[in-house]
């Protein structure tokens, strides 16, 4: 059987093996493991790359989220617009900052969060929205009514999907005042472990950001503030600087496969393809159909050897962790019935030819 991974990282690392054994080289005769100068030449890079003043690099994707929203002054009292389909750190960043999360429905076709339906959540406490550029394209935010602006309604970008994405020629990471990001493994840009960052144009959050996750500390033993401790480790700025070289083709690769797979699973009347906003420059970080039977169609993929997944199975307004916050089921209906047809189908830079037939070969077979 010719097994399909959702995704193959081995691919990427054989790309770079070279640079990363050599960085990891220098880093380690240096003994320069906190806060090294990899660090600060990736946040220079990457700042350079979105097109924004800053980048701070943290921990991951979850922190930078949490840092972005305490930067921006959110609290205990206040409330934060969320999606209800993403992966549930964005609500779960809102929470450990004392905030509540209010979750929205989603666009029944791009599936990404409803500018309408923000409006509606609107009340006294909204302090911030965060909308996500989910599975590689940017979330639609000139369509935030003034009504956001107007009542200083911080919006938080949550980029960990979209390295390297644009809408209407705008980078990622540079929509609302401040956007965070994760370079956990699978993403776009992934690191070989735990990482994220935080980016903005504003001088002052990204000083406030830097001091939070660096326990308050602007120089050694001076705590002004309470914080934690969340830094990009130096290792990982390594193999990021390695990868951040390559992204831009391998997002590349990418929209070759997923146009690749919109032309095999176009002719099958069951398959529904994903949506690309007008506007939207995609990266394909999750090229995600929808089909009916969804669970026995994932079950017997995976019994072929095609390593499908669902992102994401249960909306996160009616996880058993949100249900102190989430509005009861029925209130988000198109996510609600999203999770129970989405499919993600194995896409990644070096996916091959052959790999992609077979996915949409099983595919068919499975649905007739
Ligand atoms: C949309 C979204 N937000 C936030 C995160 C959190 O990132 P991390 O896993 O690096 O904490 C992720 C990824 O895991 C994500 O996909």
């Amino acid at each position: 059987m010719n097994a399909v991974p959702l995704v193959d990282l081995s691919l990427q690392h054989a790309e770079i093996a070279e640079e990363v054994d050599e960085g990891f080289a220098q880093v380690l005769s240096d003994g320069d493991y906190i806060g090294g100068k990899a660090v600060a030449a990736f946040e220079q890079e990457y700042a350079e790359f979105v097109g924004a003043r800053h980048c701070v690099g943290v921990g991951n994707g979850t922190d930078a989220l949490e840092l972005a929203l305490r930067a921006v002054g959110v609290g205990h009292g206040d409330e934060v617009i969320v999606p209800a389909n993403t992966f549930i750190a964005t609500a779960e960043a809102v929470v450990r900052a004392g905030a509540r999360p209010v979750f929205v429905d989603v666009d029944d076709e791009s599936l990404l969060l409803d500018p309408e339906a923000v409006e509606a959540a609107v009340t006294a406490r909204t302090r911030a929205v965060i909308p996500v550029d989910l599975y590689g394209q940017v979330a639609p935010f000139e369509q935030l009514s003034a009504n956001v602006g107007e009542r200083d309604i911080a919006v938080i970008e949550d980029a960990a999907q979209s390295q390297g994405a644009s809408r209407l020629e705008r980078a990622a990471g540079r929509f609302g005042r401040i956007a965070a990001t994760s370079f956990y493994p699978g993403k776009n840009l992934g690191g070989y472990g735990d990482a994220g960052a935080v980016i903005t144009d504003d001088d002052r959050l990204a000083e406030v950001v830097r001091l939070l996750g660096a326990h308050g500390s602007p120089a050694k033993y001076q705590h002004v503030t309470f914080g934690f401790n969340s830094r990009l480790d130096t290792l990982q700025a390594v193999v990021l600087r390695a990868k951040l070289r390559r992204l831009r083709a391998w997002n590349a690769q990418r929209r070759v496969a997923a146009r690749r797979y919109d032309e095999l699973l176009r002719p099958l009347p069951d398959v529904r393809l994903p949506v690309t906003l007008p506007g939207n420059e995609h990266v394909w970080h999750l090229y995600v159909v929808r089909v009916p039977n969804r669970d026995e169609v994932l079950r017997r993929l995976h019994a072929e050897g095609v390593g499908a997944g669902i992102h994401y199975p249960v909306p996160v307004h009616l996880t058993p962790a949100m249900a102190e916050y989430g509005p009861p089921e029925g209130r988000c209906p198109a996510a609600e019935r999203a999770a129970g047809e989405i499919l993600s189908l194995p896409i990644f830079p070096g996916i091959t030819k052959e790999q992609q037939h077979r996915v949409a070969d099983v595919l068919a077979s499975v649905l007739t």
